[in-house]
């Protein structure tokens, strides 16, 4: 694992920006996974902006999501299919026809899981997967004690992860408590893994999951067995390694 030390979540925005669009320089159809939270936001923001400079052409570029609530309308602002589609593929000029994501609101959720993790497979393989961290050191929505071998699969959220996510609903109340997250073995399927953490709020998080033992109370670890996985941390994150 690498693990690279920069001054703040605006340099670490860049620096992941530059490499995705070294990759897709390389493989204009490569496929990004991406993650939501408030973390990865200067990652997609850096990276239109260097679309619209004409620094890299993304227009073949197909993104996929990471997780989704369970039961919140696809409209719904902060279903993460809508924060996706607003904060990255609207942003790159794509369209909804370059983007793949769960269906959280599907009836039998088992089956849309199913339907993801092998959708994900036959579009070629995740090429980069963005990852952000949890406090209790989660990545999508594999919360503690997830299987290490996990596939897309249904989940429920732990108090601390709502309470967490609360900030962007109305109420905590709002928050759901059933999620849809690709597993542990499905995100190391990625042929390159990067977790981009900031702030002092993650340093315990981040200081566990690069240098604790790999286990499944703190999924993130599961980065430790990947061949390519690269962790950008600012200065605050990295306060505890
Ligand atoms: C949610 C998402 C994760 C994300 C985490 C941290 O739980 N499912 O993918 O990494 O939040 O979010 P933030 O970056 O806002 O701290």
């Amino acid at each position: 694992m690498e693990v690279v030390i920069v001054p703040d979540a605006t340099a670490g925005g860049e620096l992941i920006a530059e490499a995705i669009a070294t990759l897709v320089r390389r493989k204009p159809d490569a496929l990004l996974g991406v993650a939501t939270g408030s973390t990865p936001l200067p990652i997609y923001q850096a990276l239109s902006a260097k679309v619209r400079a004409g620094e890299v052409d993304a227009s073949r570029a197909r993104i996929c999501q990471l997780d989704e609530y369970v039961g919140l309308p696809a409209g719904h602002p902060e279903s993460y299919r809508s924060v996706v589609l607003r904060e990255v593929v609207e942003p790159l000029g794509l369209g909804e026809d370059a983007f793949l994501g769960p269906d959280g609101t599907a009836e039998d959720v088992q089956a849309a899981c199913e339907a993801y993790d092998s959708a994900l497979s036959e579009a070629g393989g995740v090429d980069l997967q963005l990852l952000g961290i949890g406090t209790d050191g989660h990545i999508g929505f594999n919360e503690p004690c997830s299987s290490l071998a996990s596939r897309t699969r249904i989940k429920t959220l732990t108090q601390q992860t709502r309470e967490d996510n609360a900030r962007f609903f109305d109420s905590p109340d709002e928050v759901p408590h059933h999620v849809i997250t690709q597993g542990i073995g499905t995100i190391l399927e990625a042929r390159h893994l990067v977790l981009l953490a900031t702030g002092e709020g993650k340093a315990d998080a981040v200081a566990h999951a690069v240098e604790g033992p790999v286990a499944a109370l703190v999924p993130a670890s599961a980065l430790q067995l990947h061949p390519h996985a690269t962790v950008v941390v600012d200065e605050a994150a990295a306060s505890k390694l």
